[in-house]
């Protein structure tokens, strides 16, 4: 599944003055455009507030678009009809930022990983016993076991918690993933840890990433191509190597600078790739 995104533009509406009177709207996201190869590992890059969980609604169709066009296998999804739109979701999943806020903390964990192939039935046709068979596949593969089934989200740590939220997404087996800064939330010890995890089901299954944090060590990691988003707009992309090497604006720079640790030996991203 490939995805293209086409000169986007999204301008949230100013605030209501009076009736006919809106306050000048807020361009979050200007004449974005990239595109995401089938098997590839595409990073988006860029400090708090420069638009990626924007562009992340777009591509779900959760925003209309001011402007341009996001195609999925040439498909303008913001043209769906709601089953074509169904369908799209269940071949593409996203993982959240925050593992505390997305699980629901009144369910267990079965009924958690479980919910997308119940939502999901008439595609997914499993019986309660295969759904539930399948939930512990799910666990084993994120690295959590049977004795986690019928717990509640409290009794996990935050890295567990975000193991479980990757375990949901797959659940339908997705072709593509967009991860929202996955490990942003998490200790930087748990990070490499929840790293090393998406790395490797990303080969095992050839899964299709959209990999968005504001660390650019993270990308580094996980992704083969990057774009750098400041204020809404794409400053520069390339392969992650060229931007590293050479980065062409002094805000890459600044983000590079802003590593947590420059020392690769020392880095826990670093250790994560050599495991
Ligand atoms: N519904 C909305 N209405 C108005 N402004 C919004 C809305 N959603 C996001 N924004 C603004 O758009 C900008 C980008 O936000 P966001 O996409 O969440 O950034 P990021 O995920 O990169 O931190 C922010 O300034 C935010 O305040
Ligand atoms: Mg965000």
């Amino acid at each position: 599944m490939t995805l293209e995104i086409q000169n986007v533009t999204k301008i949230f509406p100013g605030p209501r003055r009076g009736f006919f009177d809106r306050g000048e709207g807020f361009t979050a996201l200007e004449n974005v455009s990239l595109s995401v190869q089938k098997g590839a590992s595409f990073g988006l890059v860029g400090e708090s507030g420069s638009g990626k969980t924007t562009l992340t609604r777009c591509i779900l169709g959760l925003e209309t678009l001011s402007a341009g066009s996001i195609l999925f296998d040439g498909a303008d999804i913001h043209k769906l009809t709601p089953l074509q739109m169904r369908r799209l979701r269940s071949r593409l999943q996203i993982v959240f930022q925050d593992p505390y806020a997305s699980l629901d903390p009144r369910m267990t964990i079965h009924d958690i990983v479980a919910e997308p192939l119940v939502i999901h039935g008439d595609l997914v046709r499993l019986d309660a016993r295969q759904r539930s068979e399948r939930v512990l596949e799910l666990l084993l593969q994120v690295g959590l076991t049977s004795a986690h089934l019928f717990r509640y989200p409290h009794e996990f740590s935050g890295g567990q918690r975000q193991r479980i939220g990757i375990a949901r997404a797959l659940a339908v087996r997705p072709e593509f993933l967009i991860l929202d800064e996955p490990t942003s939330a998490l200790d930087v010890s748990v990070q490499a840890d929840v790293l090393n995890l998406l790395h490797r089901l990303q080969k095992e299954l050839g899964l299709t990433y959209l990999f968005i944090s504001h660390d650019l060590g993270v990308i580094r990691y996980i992704c083969d191509d990057v774009a750098v988003i400041y204020r809404g707009r794409l400053i520069e992309q390339g392969p992650v190597a060229n931007i590293f090497d050479n980065p062409q604006s002094d805000y890459t720079r600044m983000l590079l600078d802003a590593m947590p640790d420059p020392d690769p030996d020392r880095s826990p991203f670093r250790k994560a790739a050599a495991r």
